[in-house]
């Protein structure tokens, strides 16, 4: 069967996200990257770009893992050793060793009795969220929850769905108090992002927490409070434990990726046994879709103990001060942000037009840097989403900061 007419409609879709601004860019194609060396941190070649390097402020790769000699190691000799596909999925033939090292890895760093790992923190989030929401469950997620959240949701079959007005716990509180009155709700399920991601703030999860313990008892099955903290595990807290770190709670179940802080790739879950035998046995991400190669698990192992270290604090804290230094630099020249301690420093220009414009003045000054813009961000929200990362150097950040000024300049 041809595909002449699926293809003429597909054209016009496409036709259509472009009238609306909506259609990617075509996408950059890195060649080469150089490590960082003295007071120059890593550089990136583009294909078409030259020889010009790019300082990248749009890489979620926080601590600049991905580059350290021990995460390659760690995945060169996995490689070696298992060879680098897993060739099937985990409960047939694919568990390999530095699989079930790194669960047991995270299940500790996490300080939980259990973790699983998934092809990605997106198919973990649609893993756990699918397997838990049950027809008697009742969701209720903050409404810049990340894409992943929301295509769980849309994924399962809750009894009913609630969605609160960003951070907003007292609303949080009203929705709570709106369930008890559903007599056929046994189970809450509360999600929220731990950083979200397009403003690097942090969810209240103290405050979530307590609420889900005080609700609780209404329910027969409990409030149970779900967090994908992609964006905080590695990068954020003291010794990288992300939100839960930052705000002295624990959500009962967490998720978290290896693919941004921690330099590698793949998602996982972190809670008790019994949720994690669970997900084991019914989470189809995880019983028919390949798992991680053992050579990127192993790198993963290789990130966590280095985030785990002397080292690991010390990249840490000179992040929390990098972040500081380019978020102050950015007020200073005149720019709006928002407040806070996160390596993802947006620059607010609620603009699309504006957005790209300083998007392509930076390129061209030698700086990857994404703008923003509707759907992915509320109209009005428009920014540049900064990420700074522990391997830019002091020296890289006042370049991005002088190119910023020259501008405003214009
Ligand atoms: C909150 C959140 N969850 C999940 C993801 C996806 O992570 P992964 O690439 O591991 O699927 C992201 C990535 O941006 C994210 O921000």
């Amino acid at each position: 069967m041809s595909l002449t007419k699926l293809n003429r409609a597909l054209a016009e879709e496409i036709r259509n996200l472009e009238s609306q601004g909506r259609k990617k860019p075509p996408e950059r194609v890195i060649v080469a990257v150089k490590k960082p060396a003295l007071d120059r941190g890593p550089r990136f070649y583009l294909y078409g770009a030259g020889k010009k390097g790019f300082i990248c402020m749009n890489s979620n790769s926080y601590l600049g893992l991905g580059l350290c000699n021990e995460l390659i190691r760690g995945e060169e000799t996995a490689g070696r050793k298992f060879g680098v596909g897993p060739g099937a999925v985990r409960f047939i033939s694919g568990t390999f060793r530095p699989h079930v090292d790194l669960e047991n890895r995270l299940a500790d760093f996490h300080d939980r009795d259990a973790a699983i790992i998934m092809g990605s923190a997106y198919s973990a989030s649609l893993g756990v969220l699918s397997q838990l929401i049950t027809e008697s469950t009742l969701i209720i997620s903050d409404e810049l929850n990340h894409n992943c959240i929301i295509n769980a949701m849309r994924l399962a079959r809750p009894i009913g769905k609630m969605i609160y007005p960003h951070n907003n716990t007292a609303d949080l509180e009203k929705k709570l108090n709106e369930a008890i009155e559903q007599p056929r709700v046994k189970r809450v399920i509360i999600v929220t992002d731990g950083i979200f991601s397009m403003r690097g703030d942090c969810a209240p999860l103290a405050k979530i927490k307590f609420l889900s313990e005080e609700y609780g008892t209404c329910f027969p099955e409990g409030v149970i409070t779900v967090m994908d903290d992609s964006h905080g595990v590695g990068a954020f807290g003291k010794t990288g434990r992300g939100t839960e770190e930052h705000t002295g709670a624990r959500a009962d179940i967490l998720i978290g990726t290896l693919g941004k802080a921690f330099g590698v790739n793949g998602g996982y879950a972190a809670a008790s046994e019994e949720v994690i035998e669970y997900l084991r046995n019914t989470a189809p991400m995880y019983i028919f879709s390949n798992p991680i190669s053992p050579g990127e698990a192993a790198a993963a192992l290789a990130a966590i103990d280095l985030v785990d270290s002397h080292l690991g604090r010390e990249l840490l804290t000179g992040l929390r001060e990098k972040t500081r230094l380019f978020r102050e630099g950015l007020k200073d020249a005149g720019f709006e942000t928002f407040e806070g301690d996160h390596p993802v420093v947006p620059l607010l220009t609620r603009n699309t037009d504006l957005a790209h414009s300083i998007s392509k003045h930076l390129f061209e000054h030698g700086v990857l840097a994404s703008p923003i813009v509707y759907p992915v961000v509320p109209r009005g929200e428009e920014e540049i989403r900064f990420q700074v990362s522990a391997a830019h150097t002091e020296k890289d950040l006042r370049m991005v900061l002088k190119a910023l000024r020259s501008f405003k300049g214009q």
